[in-house]
């Protein structure tokens, strides 16, 4: 048996910022004396906060419409752990390991399907499977090469460029021969490119925007979110606009990984 703290959802928080009346810390006990089959206990090294969770702690089933936390349920999130005891063949105490549906807890029971476990011979920090190598390495790879493909020469704007997955978004069409343009939220990088790069006025006839996210609307409810005046520009100027979610294209995360891995 062991303690372990870990967060749970109180309340949902349909709007604003949540605090601490919605996600709260609880000890429970951890069984780990006697592991189902097919399971393994895990040690959490690290665990990603990312913007979707937000999107997750609503209660509303609207815009990204990812699967709700459920209340008084532990929260999960992109994680990595250290395997302390198994039931599962494949794995032994030491493993490290990365989980998509990591408990935000100091230690879990769960099953191991979902696992993947790292090679330590390979020399890839484990922090870069949270980046470039992991789910904003992988947002930033279908957005970039498989849904808006740009060819040598054209030019790729890229918002939110200093995140996560904008630092590997802007990386991708400079490989592949592109003019990039980013934009990041300063004072007075916001002044630019409101006066000078509102994108959609400038758009390239038959352009392609992958919409990944949009974290500046996510506290708040649909009907305070705000609109797009020149969204007419992709009616004349024939614009294809495609939003995606990673969890979609899960059968292209070994090309992703073989293609990032080059390029590290
Ligand atoms: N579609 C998918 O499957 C998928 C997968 C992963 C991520 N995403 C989305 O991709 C986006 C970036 O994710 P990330 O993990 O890279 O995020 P991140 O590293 O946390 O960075 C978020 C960036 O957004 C900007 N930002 C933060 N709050 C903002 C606000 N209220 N208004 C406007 N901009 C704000 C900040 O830019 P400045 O520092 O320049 O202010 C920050 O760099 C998010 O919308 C996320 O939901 C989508």
């Amino acid at each position: 048996m062991l303690e372990s703290r870990e967060w749970y959802l109180a309340a949902y928080a349909a709007e604003g910022i949540p605090t601490s009346d919605h996600l709260k810390l609880r000890t429970v006990v951890v069984d780990i004396d006697s592991i189902p089959d097919g399971h393994v206990a895990l040690e959490s090294l690290f665990i990603s906060v990312d913007p979707y969770m937000r999107t997750r702690l609503t209660g509303l089933q609207d815009g990204i419409s990812l699967h709700q936390f459920q209340r008084n349920q532990l929260i999960n999130g992109f994680g990595a752990g250290r395997v302390i005891r198994s039931n599962d063949s494949n794995y032994k105490e030491g493993d490290v390991v990365l989980n998509p549906f990591s408990p935000v807890a100091e230690y879990c029971v769960i099953p191991s399907r979902f696992l993947r476990k790292l090679d330590p011979t390979n020399g890839i920090p484990l922090l870069d499977h949270f980046n470039s190598l992991g789910p904003p390495g992988f947002a930033a790879w279908l957005g970039i090469e498989v849904l808006g493909d740009p060819k040598p020469g054209s030019n790729v704007f890229i918002s939110a460029a200093s995140s996560a997955v904008g630092l590997c978004a802007g990386q991708l069409p400079k490989i592949r021969g592109c003019r990039v343009i980013g934009s990041t939220g300063t004072d007075e990088k916001v002044k630019l490119i409101k006066e000078k790069f509102a994108v959609l006025n400038h758009v390239n006839p038959h352009a392609r925007i992958p919409l990944c996210g949009m974290i500046s609307q996510y506290n708040k409810v649909w009907t305070e979110r705000e609109g797009v005046r020149n969204l007419l520009n992709m009616v004349g100027k024939e614009v294809k606009m495609e939003g995606f979610i990673i969890s979609s294209y899960l059968d292209r995360f070994g090309d992703f990984a073989e293609q990032m891995e080059s390029y590290l």
